[in-house]
């Protein structure tokens, strides 16, 4: 069985929800207020935080094992040793932000991935007490101990990011189904006033659900998957968040501006796929943005 086929039967295991479900009802609740949150997901970055926080322990930790390997520079390798354990507690956070509000198959591979994380910070840490007394071969065994599960946890968060899409756009997958000319989404006075409406995008193979939302002469038009997780935005509401108008998902309560997508309140860390709209003859047309064409 490849690496792959075993991370998705892990996936595929519901017994594992028990040992899971606790603690992810404890880092929901650590993770309070919302604004805190909402800065580990990435929401005011428009990218989530977790992938770029990791570059450090990583990066650190890579140095440490190629400064090790030359007897002159090991004392670097302390240093970067050290730097990288200081620098997995917020990516670590970040990412348990992340885990939080992943589905369930998703969840039971980010655990496997936390307790390597977890493991390997062990090793290190390990390591830095052993070098500290003086014990520096064995320091180095444990470094290299912990550089290779830091590494397979590494290639399972790949999996997370690459195979089960945890922290891809769902909106831009929807997108991309969706012909690029001007769609007839119909009149504008058929639309309900300040409330999501479903509309449906002409898709090359398949139709794609579009939430429209009117508010006086003004429609904003938004690809109807949420970025987060597909949720069905056209089922939202229309909220206020953070001083701004947005529409709300009904399955997480991510928040995007109305006026141009941007998340106001996650867990959605990237901005939702907003189409650009026309009137004709008291018709709404809608079509993709230049970058899908
Ligand atoms: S699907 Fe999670 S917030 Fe929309």
């Amino acid at each position: 069985m490849s690496l792959m086929g075993f991370l998705d039967r892990i996936a595929d295991v519901p017994t594992f929800d028990k040992a899971i479900e606790p603690v992810r009802r404890g880092v929901l609740a650590a993770l309070r207020p919302p604004a805190v949150k909402d800065f580990l997901h990435g929401t005011w970055l428009g990218h989530p935080l977790h992938p770029v926080l990791v570059q450090v322990p990583v990066g650190s930790w890579l140095s440490a094992g190629v400064l090790d390997a030359v007897p002159p520079l090991r004392p670097a390798a302390t240093a970067m040793i050290g730097t990288g354990v200081l620098a997995s507690v917020p990516a670590a956070l970040a990412g348990a932000a992340d885990w939080s509000e992943q589905e369930p198959g998703v969840r039971r591979v980010g655990a496997l991935h936390a307790v390597l994380n977890v493991t390997a910070l062990g090793l290190y840490v390990g390591s830095l007490v052993a070098r500290g007394k003086g014990r520096g071969g064995l320091g180095r065994v444990l470094s290299y101990a912990g550089l290779g599960l830091a590494t397979a946890s590494a290639s399972i968060g790949g999996h997370m990011s690459y195979a089960q899409s945890s922290g891809a756009s769902h909106a831009a997958t929807a997108a991309r189904a969706l012909q690029h000319d001007w769609m007839d989404l119909g009149p504008l006075d058929d639309l309900p006033e300040g409330r999501p409406a479903l509309r449906t995008g002409t898709g090359g193979s398949a139709d794609v659900p579009l939430a429209v939302v009117r508010r006086g002469v003004r429609v904003d038009v938004f690809v109807g998957a949420c970025a987060h997780l597909s949720g069905p935005l056209q089922e939202g509401t229309i909220e206020q968040v953070r001083g701004a108008d947005c529409l709300v998902c009904p399955w997480h309560g991510s928040a995007f501006d109305l006026d141009d997508g941007e998340p106001r309140r996650g867990p959605a860390a990237v901005p939702q796929e907003k189409l650009e709209v026309r009137m004709q003859a008291g018709h709404v047309l809608a079509r993709l943005s230049s970058r899908h064409q």
